[in-house]
């Protein structure tokens, strides 16, 4: 379990870059990356925000739950296993308030100003773990979901799809045997199989929004079938736009 504090993440993920001038969109895009634990998101992501400062457009790299400093200190009672007792509404609720926070402090301002957010989970997590493995009615969440995000919808979702079995493998060797699973991952495997259904039935019901990564492959492949989904995206969503903002 990574809580390590808000300045920290962002810090390390975002460099400064000296004496470059980012390739700002004349409006931003939001992109979310979700799926199971131990499915290579943060190293895809990482990989993408790479590939697109290097041919400088304006990246934020954020995280959830996080991204913010007052997220990041809900983060830690929600990781920790600390609301836990209180149950899965009492979670859901926790996640939305950070949610809320995330997105009026840094998501929706970095897109406003042109940038490209790429988010490391959102709302389809609360969806998966909250609503349909944590048994909320499903009107509770949807009311909780448009409170956190007011409007702020992802114009594109990878959905990274693995076997829970070798994901969770994957990410016992990513923390190290050493250090403890966090409070979602520690759940069964049975737990685990429901998630990755619900993450794949959230993909076939929003066809427009969400694309399946097959998580499975090695990272190259990903990172390719990753890269050319998201630049197939950004020219499809806004070709006169973009090269009117490049930079010179
Ligand atoms: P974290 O260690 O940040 O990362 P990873 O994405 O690599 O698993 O763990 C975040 C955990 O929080 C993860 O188990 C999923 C869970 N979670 C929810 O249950 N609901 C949510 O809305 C979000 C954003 C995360």
């Amino acid at each position: 379990m990574d809580v390590s504090s808000n300045a920290d993440y962002l810090e390390r993920n975002n460099p400064l870059q000296p004496g470059q001038r980012p390739f700002r969109l004349a409006l931003g895009f939001f992109i979310t990356f979700e799926g199971g634990e131990g499915a290579g998101k943060s190293t895809q992501i990482d990989r993408l925000a790479r590939k697109m400062r290097a041919k400088k457009y304006d990246v934020l790299l954020t995280r959830e739950p996080g991204g913010s400093p007052g997220a990041e200190a809900v983060r830690h009672v929600l990781l920790s296993g600390a609301a836990e007792p209180f149950g899965p509404k009492m979670e859901a609720v926790l996640f939305a308030a950070a949610r809320s926070d995330h997105v009026e402090q840094v998501i929706r301002p970095a897109v406003e100003r042109g940038s490209i957010v790429l988010c490391d989970r959102f709302l389809d997590s609360s969806r998966v773990y909250q609503g349909v493995t944590g048994g909320i009615d499903p009107a509770f969440m949807a009311t909780l979901e448009q409170v956190a995000i007011n409007g702020m919808m992802p114009d594109m979702t990878l959905i990274f799809d693995i076997d829970p079995a070798e994901g969770l493998r994957r990410a016992t060797l990513r923390r190290g045997s050493h250090a403890g699973a966090d409070r979602f991952e520690k759940e069964t495997l049975a737990i685990h199989q429901a998630r990755r259904a619900a993450f794949l039935a959230i993909a076939a019901a929003e066809p427009e929004r969400c694309i399946v990564v097959d998580a499975s492959a090695d990272p190259d492949t990903v990172e390719h079938v990753v890269t050319a989904a998201v630049f197939a995206a950004l020219e499809a969503r806004a070709p006169t736009r973009n090269r009117q903002t490049a930079p010179a």
